[in-house]
């Protein structure tokens, strides 16, 4: 199940009080009886291990009985996380220096390779780049300093979320709330933040790039506001790095055609498209990279990426910089044309890799995910809190990997399957 997203707890969507900015109690009593079902069916906590492309040997035990899987599950939309410079990179970093992770400050020491790798980061991707163990880390150690008013000018902001904006985000609410005021507005919507724009003499927008479901910020009419009116900008754009752009910098980056400046920052990830691991923000001054190296959190315990991650992510710069980025960009765009030919969804024509199928009821999008693993399809489900309750959805992610057939036997598996469970031709009304 597609858990790493969105917290939709507005009442539209599920009946859930607005007033907390929190509320586990909610999210976890509302939603448990589908993940349970999700894992007796055999669709969740799985295990496997990467073969050649984008199959899986499924489960544990000798591989020569295990089943190949097509894995549509993985965000590796390049198909990196396999490619053998990658894996080179990886396994050269611990050869050269013996040694995986520096249980230590890193406001104090740094491995060298770590620094050779947000050097080379920040000349690709025109900013100043700081490298995480994961986007969620690097996140946690954002919000309270854009909270705190230090990235604008010493004025506190008022910080708007974005409703759909990722858990990892959203998450940090009540600490924002106890420096400032948080507003979350409805998903995308621009006329909100300019209001809030309007009222207030310096507001931050948190959102990110490309949606885990699929859908995008207008990034566009964003800078028009941060034009207008100042807005501080921090983007997530977890999903959209290395899938566009000339050197991966992705979709958010792309679309700012100069530096940063001091009003942006742009999270990335260097574990889904990038095909490596980890997490990083790009930042537009050298002020805001020093505040971030003295008082980001993870700074001063095991936030760093180790060893193995900065050595895979070097490997992973020399694709992003050679042909290769560019050719793997358009196997990429070409499939999802391919997927979109056969199957409608909400996505259907943007160029994102992330399709949804919306299927309403959670046994049935239950029993149709377990109908495409038993023909040799892995995708993910996505329930409540992710969508509001009896909207459940079974997501793909298209990769430059995927084989033509695989999509293909993939679409009409999905048909079939919908028509098996639902009785109902796909896409279901
Ligand atoms: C927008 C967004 N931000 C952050 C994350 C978390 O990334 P990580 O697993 O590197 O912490 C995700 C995960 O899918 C995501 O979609």
């Amino acid at each position: 199940m597609e858990l790493s997203m969105q917290q939709r707890i507005a009442p539209s969507d599920g009946g859930g009080p607005t007033e907390h900015l929190r509320n586990a109690t909610y999210v976890i009593g509302g939603s448990r009886q589908y993940p349970d079902a999700a894992h007796t069916s055999g669709l969740m906590a799985a295990h496997g291990r990467s073969t050649t492309g984008r199959t899986i040997a499924w489960g544990n035990g000798p591989l020569e009985s295990r089943p190949l899987v097509v894995d549509f599950l993985r965000c590796s939309y390049l198909g990196l996380d396999n490619h053998p410079v990658v894996v080179a990179g990886a396994i050269e970093a611990i050869e050269e220096q013996r040694s995986l992770h520096w249980s230590c400050a890193r406001t104090q020491l740094n491995f060298d390779l770590l620094g050779e790798l947000e050097e080379t980061l920040s000349e690709m991707f025109c900013a100043r780049v700081l490298a995480f163990s994961s986007v969620m880390l690097a996140n946690l150690g954002a919000m309270p300093i854009l909270a705190s008013g230090q990235l604008t000018g010493g004025r506190k902001p008022v910080v708007v979320f974005d409703s759909f904006a990722h858990i990892s985000l959203a998450y940090h609410k009540s600490v924002v709330a106890d420096e400032t005021r948080v507003e979350t507005i409805v998903h995308n919507d621009i006329d909100a933040v300019e209001r809030l724009c309007r009222e207030n003499p310096v507001v931050a927008y948190v959102c990110d790039g490309v949606y885990s479901m699929g859908d995008y910020s207008p990034i566009k009419e964003l800078r028009q506001l941060q034009e207008r009116y100042g807005l501080f900008l921090y983007i997530d754009d977890a999903h959209g790095i290395s899938i566009f752009g000339r050197q991966g910098e992705g979709f958010a980056r792309s679309q700012f055609p100069q530096g940063l400046g001091e009003r942006t920052v742009i999270a990335a990830s260097l574990a889904k498209g990038f095909g490596a691991s980890g997490g990083i923000l790009m930042l537009g001054t050298v002020d805001h990279e020093a505040l971030f190296r003295r008082y980001s959190i993870p700074y001063a315990f095991s936030g760093a990426p180790n060893l193995a991650a900065v050595g895979a992510a070097l490997g992973s710069c020399k694709i992003h910089r050679s042909a290769e980025l560019g050719q793997r960009q358009g196997r990429l765009a070409q499939r999802i044309d391919l997927f979109d030919r056969r199957i409608a969804t909400a996505e259907q024509g943007n160029s994102l890799p992330i399709r949804t199928m919306a299927i309403g009821s959670e046994a049935n999008a239950i029993a149709i995910a377990r109908g495409l693993l038993d023909r040799g399809f892995y995708t993910s489900l996505t329930f409540l809190p992710a969508v509001g309750e009896g909207k459940a959805r079974i997501r793909v992610c298209i990769t430059a990997e995927h084989e033509v057939r695989d999509i293909e036997r993939l679409c009409d598996c999905v048909l079939e399957q919908v028509a098996e469970a639902t009785g109902k031709p796909y896409p279901l009304r």
